[in-house]
């Protein structure tokens, strides 16, 4: 059983909202166009977390079948449940319990940081079938600009996220998260490196601003609460990470203030008072063949 990124680095609330929208239907066009694996029939994702990737490739490649695979226990559980359909397996990225050639594609999404790149890629081209595709999908420095009513901290926010700011800090190194960090030319020069040819680089924006009015209201909202869940799931951490000098009654605090900050940023946008604010992903998408 193993709950380390689930319990110290990254909450499902905040894995599972975030690439909601960032996977959703509305750019599906976007990522066929630069996959390019609708003739593939087997399909691994590697470091699945809580699976909102592999529920859109389950989706937008119906006839494939699609495969998850994540270390941490809470993710797979909770993936499972979410979609039964897909074959869900709590295991390691650098010993994948799959045969030598038994899938057509392999896909991640904000992993390759993580783990060490012979393993990584080592095993991806070990269960690949012959002119089978691996695609890694990295997140490139991005836009992030909160509506004025959630940036603003007051003293008490302000107080919480310095006492806490050691802490929080050594979580990276304590758990090795983004111990093997590549740019965007060391990324494809790796990929082929281990191996695989005809390897290809392509950069996606993906838009997530409430505001723009070729959003629903519906997804709108999505949005705005998506980035709640993540700041509530970041007080949450406090109490796990920096117990040792955060209160549990100062988180409840904490997450009542951020409830009534996006509850405002819910009313001005349900009242048309548009605020512009925005979060756009870059997704660096490496493609190779084996
Ligand atoms: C930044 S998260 C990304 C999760 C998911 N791909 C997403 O975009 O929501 C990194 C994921 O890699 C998983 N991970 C890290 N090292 C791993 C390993 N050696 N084997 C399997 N999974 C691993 C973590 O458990 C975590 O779910």
């Amino acid at each position: 059983m193993n709950t380390i990124w689930s319990t110290y680095v990254q909450g499902i609330g905040t894995l599972y909202n975030t690439r909601l929208l960032r996977f959703s239907d509305l750019f599906q066009s976007k990522y066929r166009e630069v996959f390019r694996i609708d003739d593939k029939k087997r399909i691994l994702e590697i470091g699945c977390g809580p699976g909102a990737l592999a529920e859109s490739l389950a989706r937008w490649y119906p006839s494939a079948q699609v495969f998850g695979v994540d270390r941490d226990s809470n993710f797979i559980a909770f993936a499972k449940q979410q979609n039964p359909l897909i074959q869900y397996t709590e295991g390691d990225a650098t010993a994948l319990a799959f045969e030598n050639e038994s899938v057509d594609v392999t896909i991640s999404n904000t992993v390759a940081e993580h783990i060490e790149p012979s393993k990584f890629y080592g095993e991806q081209y070990r269960v690949l079938k012959e002119n089978g595709v691996c695609l890694v999908l990295s997140a490139r420095r991005g836009i992030n600009i909160a509506a004025p009513c959630i940036s603003e901290q007051t003293k008490f926010e302000k107080e919480i996220w310095k006492r806490a700011e050691k802490q929080l800090a050594e979580v990276d190194e304590k758990f090795s998260v983004c111990a093997y960090p590549q740019n965007e030319a060391e990324l494809p020069l790796c990929m082929e490196q281990y191996g695989f040819r005809n390897v290809t680089t392509e950069y996606l924006t993906i838009n997530l601003t409430p505001d723009n009015p070729s959003y629903s209201k519906e997804t709108a909202h999505a949005m705005i609460n998506a980035n709640r869940q993540v700041s509530l799931d970041g007080a949450d951490d406090l109490l796990r990470v920096a117990t040792d000098v955060i209160t549990a009654d100062e988180v409840e605090e904490l997450k009542r203030i951020i409830n009534s900050k996006y509850d405002k940023r819910i009313e001005l946008y349900d009242k048309g008072i548009k605020q512009w604010d925005t979060n756009v992903s870059v997704t660096m998408v490496v493609r190779g063949e084996k």
